[in-house]
């Protein structure tokens, strides 16, 4: 039997992709192995979004190069696959194949010509999701993408060239995945896309439907009890999707809702045409629809011509939102963007030195909002046994980890109720409620 491996990095959409990828290779008899020597052919599904992370691509190939069977194949898929394109065969001239975000469905042609250099990094199609095989069974937590690419064209960001400008999937495509995924498996739902409540779609009787009416289908199917959506722009987040919150009980309390920076100027420089009080006045209104809610963020520190005003305005916003579960990056000049040709870029060492102070912070915000949950019961999503088998990893409504003593039952909850008992920045520890 031929064997496959394949090494993920990056965002949730190209996790969904893998299994999508793992899926399609098993239908055609092969099994996944986690050994590189073992594998006949390799597949590196990849992330463009700062440098490093292509880096650390191109040097895992170099590794793979040393170590794999002479025969195998080995190629990378995604978003570096899109950015290299023609210039990954010139720097690893041994390459199979190199393949887009929206063209590795064509996978299969290397396996039927393995002589072939293969490359596609063309984009416009959702044809991807049409022809590979459906998801048989699904996992508790059930990812459904809903749109592809990004029309909003921050000036930092490459995702808009690799995966290209915004695409809708058919409202009743995803009705059917959402469907497929309660049928089998999912209690919980999380609709991804790059800009996810942009999520449009108009069928030919001119009708539109939006994220809120995907929810209110989700919603509809009685084994589905949770939903969730990710990554959303804030000028997007429209009075139907922030009612969702006060109307559809199984829609979380937490939203990923990336401000970037707190500076007005960096802001109008990234590109991102919102102010800051259109940016509260949109958490206010979420918080009226729900008051529980909490919100996370995306931030950039360094970003070119930014002043030590400037960064203090992002610690200000972050401890104005009281900001849970947040990643924080630092500037990197990516290719294809307007803000890697901008002068007065940041020296590193500046950089890391307000990384590390925002990191701090948010670890610090993150702590006290861990804390706040110790008395509460919260209900939560199992994703099974930690390391030592010993404990059970449950989610939080928030995506805080939960640890719990595993019972002395064969079998535990998918979902259960979890009185919070202690509580550090990393995560939680509860016991089932009685
Ligand atoms: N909305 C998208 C965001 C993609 S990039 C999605 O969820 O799919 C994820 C995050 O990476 C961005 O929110 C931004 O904070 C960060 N990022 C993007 N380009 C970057 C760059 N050039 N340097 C540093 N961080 C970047
Ligand atoms: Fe990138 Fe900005 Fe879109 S961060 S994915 S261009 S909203």
């Amino acid at each position: 039997m031929k064997k496959f491996f394949i090494q993920t990095f990056g965002c949730q959409m190209n996790v969904y992709d893998s299994q999508r990828i793992i899926n399609m290779l098993e239908s055609y008899g092969m099994q996944q192995t986690d050994k590189i020597q073992d594998a006949d052919i390799i597949i590196l599904n990849t992330c463009a979004v700062r440098e490093k992370a292509t880096n650390k691509v191109f040097s895992a190939l170099g590794r793979i190069k040393q170590s794999k069977k002479p025969t195998a194949l080995f190629g990378i898929i995604g978003c570096v696959a899109r950015e290299a394109g023609e210039t990954a065969f010139k720097r690893i001239p041994d390459l199979n194949f190199v393949l887009g975000p929206q063209s590795y469905h064509k996978l299969p042609l290397i396996l039927s010509n393995p002589d072939a250099k293969l490359l596609n990094i063309d984009l416009g199609g959702l044809e991807k999701f049409d022809e590979l095989p459906q998801v048989e069974k699904s996992p508790a937590l059930a990812y459904i993408p809903i749109q592809e690419g990004c029309n909003h064209c921050c000036t930092y960001c490459i995702v808009p060239y690799t995966r290209g400008r915004e695409l809708s999937r058919p409202f009743k495509d995803v009705v059917k995945d959402v469907i497929q995924a309660a049928n089998t498996g999912a209690v919980e739902i999380c609709f991804l896309g790059q800009n996810v409540n942009g999520y449009k779609y108009i069928d030919s009787d001119g009708k539109v439907y939006k994220l809120s009416d995907l929810i209110k289908e989700a919603a509809k199917q009685d084994n589905i009890k949770r939903i969730r959506f990710t990554s959303s722009y804030p000028t997007e987040m429209t009075d139907d999707l922030i009612n969702m919150f006060k109307t559809e009980p199984k829609l979380l309390p937490f939203l990923n809702m990336p401000i970037q920076s707190g500076s007005m100027s960096v802001l109008k420089r990234m590109n991102r045409p919102y102010d800051l009080n259109q940016y509260i006045d949109i958490v206010d209104k979420l918080k009226a629809a729900r008051p529980d809610i909490q919100i996370s963020s995306d931030f950039i520190v360094g970003f070119p011509g930014e002043t030590e005003d400037d960064f203090e305005d992002t610690m200000k916003i972050a401890e104005k939102i009281k900001y849970i579960n947040s990643y924080s990056f630092k500037y990197s000049p990516r290719p294809h963007t307007a803000a890697a040709l901008m002068e007065d870029q940041i020296p590193e060492a500046m950089k890391k030195q307000r990384l590390a102070k925002l990191d701090s912070y948010l670890n610090e915000l993150q702590r006290q909002f861990n804390e706040s949950c110790i008395g509460k019961t919260l209900e939560c999503l199992c994703e099974g046994l930690d390391k030592t088998g010993k404990h059970l990893i449950y989610r939080t409504p928030y995506m805080q980890q939960c640890v719990v003593n595993k019972p002395a039952e064969i079998t535990w909850p998918i979902l259960a109720r979890i009185d919070i008992t202690e509580a550090n920045k990393a995560s939680l520890r509860g016991t089932f409620s009685k």
